[in-house]
């Protein structure tokens, strides 16, 4: 059997205007995830989380896809055949850099602009946003092929979108496109394909005027208090938020500043100036 030499270029990513623009990079492939892809991408995400050339981390495929899901080849195939332990590796490395993306340090945008399938829904999920190409198509097409929607995608669609729909798009395999996806609430929203990157710029641009460390704290309490009774969120929200305030304890009392006293920012219709925070 041939087995995949390793290509650096299976992800990239390029930074510019404060974005981190990272890339599916076998377009080829239609950007399928094998282990050496899901290997640079977690390397990418160690190399990037801490610098603070960016504030917005958006993920993107190169080509006609996002990500056409697992690699069939060299993820199941190849890797199942050599033994359970391979089998396990490759495992931890796909969802290890998922794991690393959901709760990573910067806020996150998934643009979705072509093929999105399968184990694609992870990286999908992690994503704290996501804006679809109209043209975009998704499927849970895992029933096509005779398996489970594993790699927690079957939780994804579960914990994203309503009961009946979930069971419809896991047990058919049927494709919806990227409209249909931000109706099902699987993406924030979508717009034309030759609007995607322009709408995506504007969202981070959002995201860029906002207080970093309230972003990370943010994220973390939306996904952490999903799974918690209220009493324990109320509790949980004031713990996190004095644990941001030993990183940060200056931003909030200059976003009050800014509004009571130098009256130059309302907080119900905009952001408060960060550059002139001074801590
Ligand atoms: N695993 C392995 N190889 C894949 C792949 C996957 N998930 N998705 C695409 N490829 C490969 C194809 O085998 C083909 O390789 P080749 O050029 O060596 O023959 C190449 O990528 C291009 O794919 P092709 O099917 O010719 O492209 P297309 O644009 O006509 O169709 C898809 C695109 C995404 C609809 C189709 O490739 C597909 O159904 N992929 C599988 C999707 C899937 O079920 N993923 C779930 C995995 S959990």
């Amino acid at each position: 059997m041939t087995v995949a030499t390793d290509d650096p270029n299976a992800a990239t990513y390029t930074i510019q205007d404060g974005i981190a623009w990272v890339r599916f990079n076998r377009p080829d492939k239609r950007n399928c995830m094998s282990p050496n892809l899901n290997r640079r991408m977690g390397e990418i995400l160690d190399e990037l989380e801490y610098r603070d050339d960016f504030g917005v981390l958006v993920l993107t495929g190169e080509g006609s896809a996002w990500s056409a899901g697992m690699d069939l080849k060299e993820y199941f195939r190849e890797t199942e055949a050599r033994g359970l332990g391979a089998t396990r590796q490759a495992q931890r490395e796909a969802y290890g850099w998922w794991r690393r993306l959901r709760w990573y340090n910067k806020p996150t945008i998934a643009m979705v602009n072509g093929w999105c399938f399968g184990g694609g829904y992870g990286p999908l999920f992690a994503c704290d946003l996501a804006i679809a190409a109209d043209e975009a198509q998704f499927a849970l097409s895992e029933i096509n092929w005779g398996i489970l929607p594993g790699g927690g995608a079957t939780k994804v669609v579960v914990d994203l979108i309503p009961m009946r729909d979930a069971m419809y798009h896991a047990l058919t395999g049927e494709l919806i496109d990227g409209q249909k996806a931000a109706e099902w609430r699987l993406v924030n929203e979508s717009v034309p394909l030759a609007s995607l990157e322009a709408r995506v710029r504007e969202l981070a641009g959002i995201l860029l005027k906002k207080n970093p460390v309230a972003l990370k704290a943010t994220k973390d309490a939306v996904r952490r208090v999903k799974e918690m009774t209220y009493d324990n969120a109320e509790d949980y929200l004031i713990r996190a938020q004095e644990a941001a305030n030993s990183y940060d304890n200056d931003g909030r009392k200059e976003g009050i500043k800014q509004f009571i006293d130098d009256k130059t920012y309302k907080p119900g219709l905009g952001t408060y100036d960060i550059s002139k925070q001074t801590a």
